[in-house]
């Protein structure tokens, strides 16, 4: 027998729709910002939940009409790239397509004019005439963020570039690329611009003084979700999709909160599992972490091999629930040796975003992680 319904939880990739709750005031934060020719930030910890406060954000603006210019940089692996993403973000804004080939002469011959995979137009960095050394490359992204602007001086509406992850830019053309940036934001007023990014670290160190971004940006963090909010929704989610629930959507963000993601994936899974029987309870729960483990087996093994004896002795008194990493007691328990040596296998683990260390306490960034560790110890 199938299930009734489509799974009503939804993960990898941003959210939207009936998918989405929560988040009123960020969304209103970044529709304020979209609209009124803003400068904003949207910054805070993975996959808590900000790119799809952008995504609901866009809807909203595109539905009044504005012209919204998305474009990802997270796995851009160049500057030729970033300007590549935009133009592909420009070629998706429906009303610009009989533009298109304006843009293409006004930035041929490096940009060109062809068709995605759906037979779509789609402008891009054409392979002959591809930009190479830096000054080159940032021309171009100069020209194609230009281009952008001097389109939106002649609309009414609002135009907004988005730029997700953002701090790639950086990471790929240093303090030369963030200057760029911040110069074509500010040179032109009639374009909004909402840049997000997760790596805390690296947008800390952009925002410092004497950096390009320094007292520049309007800033909205974004952290967990309040927990009783998305334990509720989660019951009536699994209830208006027939699984009768109470009390799981508590339970699971009790065990794997407090990351937006990590809820919603331990319940997607949970709802696949409970959809026959039409209930869940506290075991459910319980068997959605075991299969989630169970299937990441192979990457989170993969990491754990590489790390040094101390490190997963370490990962291991973590998991246990140590809090005192450097007490005397735990040190014994553990083996973790000297204090100094506990530190340096800390610094290495949150390095490596394996810990994260909030508020002086401890914990693994991806709970299945703590929960395949627990289990490997037995
Ligand atoms: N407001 C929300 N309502 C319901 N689920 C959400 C919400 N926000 C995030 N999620 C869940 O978390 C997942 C990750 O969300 P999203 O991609 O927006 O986070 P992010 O902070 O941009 O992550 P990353 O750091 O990986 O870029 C979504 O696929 C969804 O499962
Ligand atoms: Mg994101």
């Amino acid at each position: 027998m199938t299930p009734m319904t489509d799974n009503p939880f939804r993960t990898a990739e941003h959210v939207v729709g009936s998918y989405f709750t929560d988040r009123a005031d960020e969304v209103d934060m970044v529709v304020r910002a979209m609209t009124g020719r803003g400068r904003l930030l949207v910054y805070g910890p993975r996959r808590m939940g900000k790119s799809s406060i952008l995504a609901v954000s866009a809807v909203r603006v595109r539905s009044g009409g504005g012209v919204v210019i998305h474009a990802d940089l997270a796995t851009a692996a160049s500057l030729v790239e970033v300007a590549d993403r935009l133009l592909a973000a420009v070629s998706a804004v429906e009303p610009w397509h009989g533009r298109l080939v304006e843009w293409a002469r006004t930035l041929s011959p490096v940009v060109t004019l062809g068709f995605d995979e759906l037979g779509n137009p789609r402008l891009g960095v054409g392979l002959e005439a591809r930009p190479r050394g830096g000054e080159a490359e940032r021309a171009l992204l100069e020209r194609v963020l230009d281009r952008v602007e001097s389109v939106s001086a002649r609309e009414s509406s609002p135009v907004v570039v988005v730029l997700d992850e953002f701090q790639r830019l950086s990471e790929l053309g240093g303090e030369g690329a963030e200057w760029l940036l911040r110069n074509r934001m500010q040179e032109n007023r009639a374009t909004s611009f909402v840049c997000a990014g997760s790596k805390e670290s690296l947008i800390q160190a952009m925002l410092q003084p004497k950096r390009a971004f320094y007292a520049f940006f309007e800033k909205l963090h974004v952290g967990a979700m309040a927990p009783a909010h998305l334990a509720r929704w989660i019951d009536e989610r699994l209830t208006g999709s027939g699984v009768r629930a109470r009390g799981v959507g508590a339970a699971l963000v009790e065990r794997v909160g407090p990351r937006t993601q990590d809820v919603v994936q331990a319940a997607r899974t949970l709802w696949f599992q409970a959809a026959l029987s039409g209930r869940a309870d506290g075991d459910a729960v319980e068997t959605a972490i075991a299969e989630i483990v169970r299937n990441d087996d192979t990457g989170l093994r993969r990491t754990w091999e590489y790390l040094t004896p101390l490190q997963q002795r370490l990962l291991r008194a973590v998991a246990a629930g140590a809090v005192e990493l450097h007490a005397q007691e735990t040190r014994q328990r553990f083996e973790l040796g000297p204090s100094s040596s506990v530190t340096t296998a800390l610094d290495a683990l949150t390095g490596r975003s394996i810990l994260v260390r909030e508020a002086g306490s401890t914990r693994f960034e991806n709970p299945f992680f703590r929960e395949w560790v627990r289990r490997e110890t037995g």
